[in-house]
């Protein structure tokens, strides 16, 4: 079992945040599908929650099924991080908060957040340091490897985040200049592995099937893996995973009808969180993931592209599964 600080997790899998993705919708929808350890928010901005903006809101939506939830912040105010840090354990009553220092968005990155802290070493660890003084729930760091292949930072910033006090840290295996693309660096994983001494490290990075994980935790020694982009494709990733991790054997993948089964349960929980136009276009960009896994002809992905209604939505399914 993996704890982070004193929360105490089912399985050692995590959801990553993904922005404009990984909402209490997807959420609800993949939970019941078991192997998730913990699930995120997508990355919110403190002033925006200390304000009550109806995005930052929407962003840190959640309900009693929701658990355990952690919430990611962003930002480069330590003041500010420390006080939004305290409204989301005091409102949302989640178990753990995380901080992005991994982002590389110009947007998240301009005002001297996200992965820019990966140039900033002694304000990351300010940050760090407010946020932890500030709550009593356990904090972690989501970083890259550095800003870019001349400083590889994650190993010296980890082992200064444990000295604050940060309970965990999650490394995604790319530095901010890579985005998304190459591949993820186990070797650098491994290190930061190595320069903590008793908080878990969670490998993250191009985890698609059971023995990637398998693969990083072995190489690594990491704690457990998070999964992103995976897990849009497949929510039963972290099931399978689970599963292949303690017996060896992954179960028989679900069918192309169990499939849109639990395309339709995200639809159900968009339409009543969002209301039917907003869950519809959000449908859209869901459907394009999901529909990976999925035979289908193209006529049928073309017409999800612009579902705009629901009885549009399940008139397209029936017909899908006649
Ligand atoms: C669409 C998208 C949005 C993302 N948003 C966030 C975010 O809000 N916070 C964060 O820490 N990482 C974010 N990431 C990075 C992922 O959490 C993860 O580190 C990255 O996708 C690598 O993992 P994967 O290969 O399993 O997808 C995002 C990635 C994608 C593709």
């Amino acid at each position: 079992m993996l704890g982070i600080g004193k929360v105490r997790l089912a399985t050692n899998l995590l959801l990553s945040p993904m922005s404009g993705y990984c909402d209490l919708a997807f959420r609800l929808t993949i939970r019941p599908l078991g192997g998730l350890g913990l699930a995120c928010t997508d990355l919110v901005n403190p002033r925006g929650l200390l304000e009550q903006t109806r995005k930052s809101m929407r962003i840190v939506e959640t309900e009693a099924g929701d658990r355990p939830l952690c919430i990611q912040l962003y930002g480069h105010e330590p003041n500010k991080m420390a006080d939004a840090a305290l409204w989301c354990q005091e409102h949302k009553n989640v178990g753990l908060l995380d901080i992005n220092m991994g982002c590389p968005a110009q947007k998240v990155c301009r005002r001297g957040g996200g992965a820019a802290l990966l140039n900033n070493i002694p304000l990351a660890i300010r940050i760090a340091e407010r946020v932890v003084e500030a709550v009593d729930i356990p904090v972690t760091v989501k970083m890259r490897l550095g800003w870019d292949d001349n400083e590889i930072v994650a190993s010296e910033l980890a082992r200064q985040l444990e000295e604050v006090g940060v309970a965990g840290i999650m490394v995604h295996g790319r530095t901010a200049e890579q985005k998304l693309s190459g591949t993820v660096r186990l070797d650098e994983i491994g290190r930061v592995v190595e320069a903590v001494s008793s908080i878990p490290v969670i490998g993250n990075g191009d985890i698609c099937l059971p023995m990637d994980a398998k693969k990083m935790i072995e190489h690594t020694g990491c704690a457990g893996v998070m999964i992103g982009r995976g897990a849009l494709r497949d929510p039963w990733i972290f099931r399978d995973t689970q599963a292949f991790l303690t017996t060896g054997k992954a179960p028989t993948l679900p069918t192309n009808t169990e499939r849109v089964e639990l395309m339709n349960q995200h639809f159900e929980h968009l339409i009543r969180i969002q209301g039917e136009r907003l869950g519809c276009l959000t449908m859209r960009q869901r459907a394009r993931w999901l529909l990976k896994k999925i035979d289908h002809p193209p006529e049928f992905r073309e017409r999800v592209r612009f579902v705009s209604s629901a009885a549009e939505y399940y008139e397209l399914v029936d017909e899908y599964l006649r």
